[in-house]
């Protein structure tokens, strides 16, 4: 299609890439308030260069949105291209091979071609950033075939509430036929898929107290609970024998796959030796009864995600800490509702605290999980999208993470999302050293266009 104009830009498309994964757009630190906006004024330009209409930057109470359009027609269907331009913390900074936010080319075992390691790199300015280069070759070529529209965020690595928040109240400037999103994975670089669930999360803070102050740990130890040692106590009891999560109720309203349904589940290539090597484990742990992708696909977890307390400091020091937190995350699977999950693990939480024990649970932010169709004309256009490119049909597949914005789309603006990511699982998204795949940048440039086409040729 337009594999000429892309030819001759590769260079100047990854030097702009660079740039904006120059920008440490960390949403969860407010000290990176300066970078949030650079990186939304970086993308704001480039849209407007691309040659888009009303661009501008949308106020909320938190990080501004990008919002961007090119309507060619009114009579034609309408894509609405989401995004984030916030990246995750970089801690533990120490186990990144080079700087974060300086990006550099290496190559891996599975990107021969070299990956670009920076953070953000897949999740998700890579992405996002393949939509504005397409919009472009699209725009500069005279082939845009449909209306587009773009709203590209920066708060989705923490929760996207003001996005939700925008949206409700912009029904009518975010119409459009369908969304499409790429910040998801594939399963390799040549077994392309396409991810049709995306499972909720609620994600909660616990605090646990004891004593009134710190205690010398040998005057008072062995008569006073020690709040980390409950704490710890209190998380391992959450799984039982069988790794079942013993909050009560909390699978009553997951809907357990049919048989076929989970046979066409497990027809996505797995192999899981090759999945123990890439991780350095032995052994893999999980619900028994099912195995590695149903237990991330189709089943609901809970994880400890920090947990701290008392004296981590350098040598030795006596303690009996008056206080241990922990924060801990589900994840949820349909029909499942991140309140009343919370609601279930509040409960559950503070009755299975000890006496002389107090605990607090705060809720952080959530969200609802999603299942997308296969059989929409936008899941098919994707389909042929990604089978043009990579000459193979995409298998469909389930996503153990989270875009909580998503079923809000279905639900405010009764909007279906479509989510052709580019990525690879193993790019390691909020890890030290996430990369890109330079093969994987290219191949969403050159998909992105034929999703557009197919789209608008199927809704005619
Ligand atoms: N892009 C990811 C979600 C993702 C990654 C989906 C890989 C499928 C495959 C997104 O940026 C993300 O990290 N979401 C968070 C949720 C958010 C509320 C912090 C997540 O899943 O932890
Ligand atoms: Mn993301
Ligand atoms: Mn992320």
């Amino acid at each position: 299609m337009n594999t000429s104009y892309l030819e001759q830009n590769k260079q100047r498309f990854l030097d702009e890439l660079f740039e904006l994964l120059r920008i440490p757009s960390i949403s969860a630190d407010g000290a990176y308030h300066h970078d949030i906006l650079a990186a939304a004024e970086y993308i704001k330009n480039k849209l407007i260069e691309a040659g888009a209409d009303k661009v501008e930057l949308c106020q909320t109470a938190g990080n501004p949105i990008v919002y961007g359009e090119k309507i060619i027609d009114p009579a034609l269907p309408t894509v609405l291209v989401y995004g984030h331009y916030d990246v995750q913390p970089v801690v533990p900074l120490e186990l990144w091979e080079t700087e974060p936010f300086v990006p550099t080319i290496r190559k891996t075992q599975v990107h021969p071609d070299g990956a670009i390691f920076a953070r953000g790199a897949c999740d998700d300015k890579g992405q996002v950033y393949s939509h504005v280069k397409a919009f472009e070759m699209m725009m500069k070529t005279d082939t845009l075939p449909c209306n587009i529209k773009f709203m590209i965020e920066g708060e989705e690595e923490v929760g996207s509430s003001n996005l939700g928040i925008f949206c409700i109240a912009n029904k009518e400037k975010l119409k459009a036929d369908v969304v499409l999103i790429s910040d998801t994975s594939i399963i390799a670089n040549d077994i392309p898929s396409i991810d049709c669930g995306l499972r909720g999360l609620s994600y909660v803070e616990v605090e646990v107290t004891g004593p009134n102050r710190d205690l010398h740990s040998g005057v008072y130890g062995g008569a006073v609970a020690n709040p980390i040692n409950i704490l710890s106590k209190m998380i391992a009891s959450m799984h039982d024998e069988n790794n079942r999560i013993t909050i009560p109720g909390f699978y009553d309203k997951v809907i357990e796959l049919s048989q076929d349904e989970r046979e066409e589940l497990n027809k996505a290539p797995f192999n899981l030796e090759d999945y123990k090597k890439d991780l350095g484990i032995d052994e893999i742990w999980g619900e028994k009864g099912y195995n590695v992708l149903e237990r991330t696909g189709i089943r609901p977890t809970l994880e400890c995600n920090g947990i701290w307390g008392g004296y981590i400091g350098e040598g030795a020091k006596t303690v009996l800490p008056a206080k241990a937190f922990a924060k801990i995350s589900m994840r949820l699977v349909p029909n499942q509702g991140s309140k009343e999950i919370t609601e279930l693990f509040k409960n559950h939480f503070e009755s299975i605290a000890p006496a002389g024990i107090k605990v607090v649970v705060k809720a952080h932010h959530g969200g609802e999980p999603v299942v997308t169709p296969i059989d929409s004309p936008a899941y098919l256009a994707a389909e042929r999208a990604m089978e043009k490119t990579y000459g193979k049909k995409p298998i469909p597949t389930r996503s153990g993470g989270s875009i909580p914005i998503v079923a809000l789309f279905e639900k405010e603006l009764g909007l279906k999302s479509v989510l052709m990511g580019f990525g690879l699982d193993s790019d390691a998204l909020h890890s030290p050293n996430e990369h890109y795949g330079v093969f994987n940048y290219y191949k969403g440039i050159e998909t992105i266009p034929y999703f557009h086409k197919y789209f608008a040729e199927a809704l005619k």
